[in-house]
């Protein structure tokens, strides 16, 4: 992304919506589920971050699939009631009691950064929990605050290991976050995996193929057909490819060894879920919660040296690799966070595309909780 003058053209055939008219569409949405108000507003707020920051895999577009079907299904408790399992005064484990994941993710970095801004660092890991959204958005609330965050949690079994066709770890974020003197925070905010589940439902809702090395299924041939993958993933007959690819030449192993990192982080010091228990399901096929493992870490800059230094000092690092020699065709190097910053300063003015599979999400929801939005596609302006 060079400019914006191309922008609307990679979503054909969206509607632009206002992010306000979304984020209390999803509030009002989840307070009809049963969702106390102020938790639906920290949902609601972490998926449309996701959105402004044209995160299109983990906004909006999996309101229905991840949250409102998963409450439906009763696997996910509609009010999150957090316990303090054990505290110190550098760290904290919580059970969110198969919660939702965002209330308690929030929670639980809130007071890593309490604890940190006492005490210079601080940890806390979560058990019992569900999925949070984007690990990005608790990265950047430490950044907020001058500290460094780092946010892991695990997730379904989704990537084989190295020389594996078995799906066995989850897509696993390692994401970690600090301010600098720009405008935007560093942030390196991704799967362990080449690509995760959210993004091969965007190519999904947008009809497009999936390039090859992302999935592969049990003979090891790569998958491209998204819907296929899906339904492969969840049979478990098909499985992510590791950060690197597959095999040693392009050094999955690398990525493989963060997922591993990151699966005994989120489950070790927790006693959450792991691998293959993550699944969703019993032995006997029901669904059951997913007691997933998640945990946050803060690191005080000002502990370390005055926080206008460190912030220059990433900067000039940021904008030297930003300058440095492009390859042939290239015209921009970019840093960790600044495709997200970029996107919010088209999206700002414009709204969130809405693709045709989620205006019928959007609609169906819509009717079903009573709610009164009128959107455009129904023919009506907003
Ligand atoms: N909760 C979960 O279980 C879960 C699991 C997996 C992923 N996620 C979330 O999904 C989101 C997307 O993950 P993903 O793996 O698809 O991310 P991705 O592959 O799109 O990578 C995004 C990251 O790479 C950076 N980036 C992109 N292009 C760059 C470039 N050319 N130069 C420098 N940096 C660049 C971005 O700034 C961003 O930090 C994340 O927010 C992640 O937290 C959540």
């Amino acid at each position: 992304m060079t400019d914006f003058e191309n922008y609307a053209a990679e979503y054909p055939d969206c509607f632009w919506i206002d992010f306000t008219v979304l984020e209390n569409f999803m509030r009002e949405a989840l307070i009809n589920a049963g969702v106390p108000d102020n938790d639906a507003g920290i949902i609601a707020e972490v998926l449309i971050t996701a959105d402004k920051k044209g995160i299109d895999s983990h906004g909006i577009g999996r309101f229905k699939p991840i949250y409102i079907d998963r409450l439906d299904l009763g696997i996910v408790e509609p009010v999150t009631d957090i316990k303090t399992v054990t505290e110190s005064a550098t760290t904290a484990v919580f059970d969110g009691s198969n919660g939702m994941g965002h209330v308690v993710a929030k929670e639980a970095m809130q007071k890593a950064i309490e604890k940190a801004d006492e005490y210079g660092t601080a940890m806390t890991a979560v058990r019992n929990s569900s999925h949070f959204g984007i690990a990005g958005y608790y990265a950047d609330m430490a950044a907020d605050r001058d500290m460094i965050g780092i946010v892991g949690t695990n997730a379904r079994p989704s990537i084989a290991p190295t020389f594996g066709v078995e799906n066995m770890l989850g897509t696993n974020p390692l994401t970690i976050a600090f301010p600098t003197d720009e405008q935007f925070h560093f942030n390196l905010d991704c799967a362990t995996s080449v690509t995760q589940r959210g993004k091969i439902e965007a190519y999904e809702r947008s009809g497009k193929e999936l390039p090859p090395g992302w999935v592969i299924d049990r003979q090891g041939h790569s998958m491209t057909d998204p819907k296929t993958v899906l339904r492969s993933l969840v049979e478990g007959s098909a499985a992510l490819t590791p950060l690197g690819g597959p095999g040693e030449e392009t050094a999955g192993y690398k990525g493989y060894g963060y997922a591993a990192a990151v699966e005994v982080l989120s489950a070790a010091l927790t006693q959450a879920n792991f691998l293959k228990d993550l699944s969703g399901k019993d032995r006997n096929g029901n669904n059951v919660p997913y007691r997933l493992g998640h945990f946050f870490i803060a690191l005080s800059v000002k502990q370390f040296i005055q926080p206008s230094i460190f912030k220059t000092i990433a900067g000039t690092i940021l904008r030297q690799l930003r300058h440095s020699a492009k390859a042939q065709g290239q015209t921009r190097i970019y840093t960790p966070g600044e495709k997200e910053w970029l996107a919010w300063q088209y999206r700002r003015e414009h709204g969130c595309p809405v693709p045709l599979a989620l205006r019928n999400q959007l609609s169906e929801l819509n009717t079903r909780f009573g709610m009164k939005y009128r959107f455009p596609w129904e023919n009506h302006s907003l």
